[in-house]
């Protein structure tokens, strides 16, 4: 538990001001994740606004015009995943009755919502306790507790995917995994951190052991 309460403690000190962070809706959240799967936050926030603008509910998504989903989408790139959004929102609509999923292993299921997006999209729209795997992940645990896994193997995964759960306080399950996600995002960067200025710095054993450049270990490109 102390992992969780130090890492959401950071958190809630330097956490950005994201507006998909703010609501439990799990149909945005899924929207925000889909946007920002290939995309920088950045980058991705008006496409975001924008969507949620001119579709504010799944009903609008499905009922919209294909070139209109396309046209909206125009400058993110990879167009298959604004098909696979529209199709979507389409099979919640028939399928669902419009009422989006929050469940895990009912969200897999859906087109285009992999482990990843289904357990963000469980997670933050009703605190369901599983782990967010991403490429910051897999850098924060593998650095804090030196995991010496191959993160280009997909068994890592799902040894990250329990990691990650043994360490998480299953109240907080949202919370932690935007913590995590955003701990890596502007603390434990890719290359350089500034570990002097880090919660962890007594705890790291990457820091500790001098390895810090040199994990997660990805060995395919
Ligand atoms: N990238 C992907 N999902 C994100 C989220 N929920 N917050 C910040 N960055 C993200």
């Amino acid at each position: 538990m102390e992992f969780s309460t130090t890492l959401i403690h950071w958190y809630n000190q330097n956490k950005r001001n994201l507006p998909w962070r703010r609501t439990t809706d799990p149909y945005k959240i899924w929207l925000s994740e889909v946007i920002l799967q290939q995309t920088r936050v950045n980058q991705g926030l008006p496409y975001y606004q924008a969507f949620v603008e001119n579709f504010p509910t799944v009903f609008d998504l499905a009922f919209a015009e294909e070139q209109k989903v396309l046209k909206l989408w125009q400058g993110l790139g990879y167009y298959s995943r604004a098909r696979n959004l529209h199709y979507t929102a389409k099979y919640i609509v028939e399928n669902y009755e419009g009422v989006f999923p929050t469940a895990y292993k009912e969200l897999l299921k859906l087109k285009g919502v992999g482990s990843y997006t289904a357990a963000a999209i469980a997670s933050f729209s009703s605190n369901e306790p599983v782990a967010v795997v991403d490429g910051n992940v897999f850098r924060v645990l593998a650095r804090i507790f030196n995991i010496e896994y191959d993160i280009s193997k997909t068994t890592s995964k799902s040894y990250f995917f329990d990691f990650a759960l043994a360490l998480m306080d299953v109240k907080f399950a949202s919370d932690f995994n935007q913590a995590i996600m955003e701990f890596g995002a502007l603390q434990c960067i890719p290359k350089n951190p500034n570990c002097e200025m880090c919660v962890f710095n007594e705890k790291c054993e990457a820091l500790r052991l001098n390895k810090v450049n040199e994990l997660p270990i990805k060995l395919k490109k």
